[in-house]
């Protein structure tokens, strides 16, 4: 099995429950608070492993994050090049409303002190053929697309969140956009959203666009085949980390050697069954529940 080299964030998750998100001038109360492991790397990471995907988790936590790399360890995460510093671990302060939504500001902390050089060392392990996947809340992604081509790797590249410095990265080597609404919007820079995969397309002809689109599915494209996946329909608690369990969960199943179409959809179980419980990493499932929902829930 090739392996998956995830270069990104690990957060401490600060998670607020609020009747609605806070507004310009308002000072609102929180009705529950909870801190859970968090951000879009150790996320992804871990909903890897969950689908007894194989990963290497590349990234740096500060001494304050060391029971983030624990419960990246329970979850069977490869942890070698994941770096510790003395400087503040990044964070992020979350509001979920009554609905489910969330509201997020994320502080980057050790997540943006990574160096280039250190990037280098991330792939000691790596050969042609793995993958690496990226999010876009560390430093240096320039330097870790540039070393995974080096090594003929795949990169996938999940563009979020959406910032114009994504434009300053050698996008032309992405292999996978994974991408919501609004960042394939931004990416694309289209309001449209039915045509941001071909205008992807034709800016970047080898590649692939998944777009993610919550409770409207997600819809793949590439050069040759194009498939849209309807959302299976489930009571949401909290819809933090959803992607992240999509992104993971479809790239385990590619590494397994899963039709495009059939990671799609053990995607869409995984993600659907992660909004129905509270935290991000926290709510990823198994790969036997997922198992047990798509037996149960047939599409
Ligand atoms: O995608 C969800 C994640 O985004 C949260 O866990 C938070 O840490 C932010 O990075």
């Amino acid at each position: 099995m090739n392996t998956i080299l995830n270069y990104g964030s690990c957060c401490i998750d600060h998670v607020y429950q609020v009747q609605h998100f806070v507004a310009a001038g308002e000072t609102l109360p929180g009705t529950d608070y909870a801190v859970f492991p968090g951000g879009k790397g150790l996320n992804q990471s871990i909903a890897i492993a969950r689908a007894n995907g194989c990963v290497i988790h590349a990234g740096k936590i500060g001494q304050d994050g060391t029971w983030l790399k624990d419960q990246m360890h329970n979850a069977g995460v490869g942890l070698d090049h994941l770096l510790v510093s003395d400087s503040n671990t990044g964070h992020a302060i979350i509001q979920i409303s009554r609905s489910g939504d969330n509201a997020i500001i994320i502080y980057g902390g050790t997540n943006r002190e990574i160096l280039a050089s250190e990037t280098t060392t991330f792939f000691a392990d790596c050969a042609k053929g793995d993958l690496l996947l990226l999010q876009n809340e560390v430093s240096c992604n320039e330097t870790a697309i540039l070393n995974a081509k080096d090594r003929g790797m795949q990169v996938g590249f999940n563009v979020a969140p959406m910032t114009a410095d994504v434009f300053d990265l050698p996008l032309d080597l992405v292999d996978y956009f994974v991408i919501n609404e609004n960042e394939g919007r931004a990416l694309a820079a289209t309001e449209d959203l039915e045509t941001v995969p071909d205008r992807l397309l034709e800016q970047y002809p080898n590649c692939k666009v998944l777009l993610t689109l919550g409770e409207q599915g997600s819809w793949y494209k590439d050069a040759t085949i194009e498939i849209r996946q309807a959302a299976f329909d489930v009571n949401m608690v909290d819809s933090t980390g959803a992607g992240d369990t999509f992104t993971g969960y479809f790239f385990a199943a590619l590494q397994s050697g899963t039709s495009t179409q059939q990671a799609l959809t053990r995607a869409s179980a995984a993600a659907a069954l992660s909004v129905t419980k509270a935290g991000a990493a926290t709510s990823i499932p198994s790969a036997d529940a997922v198992d047990d929902f798509l037996q149960s829930n047939p599409i």
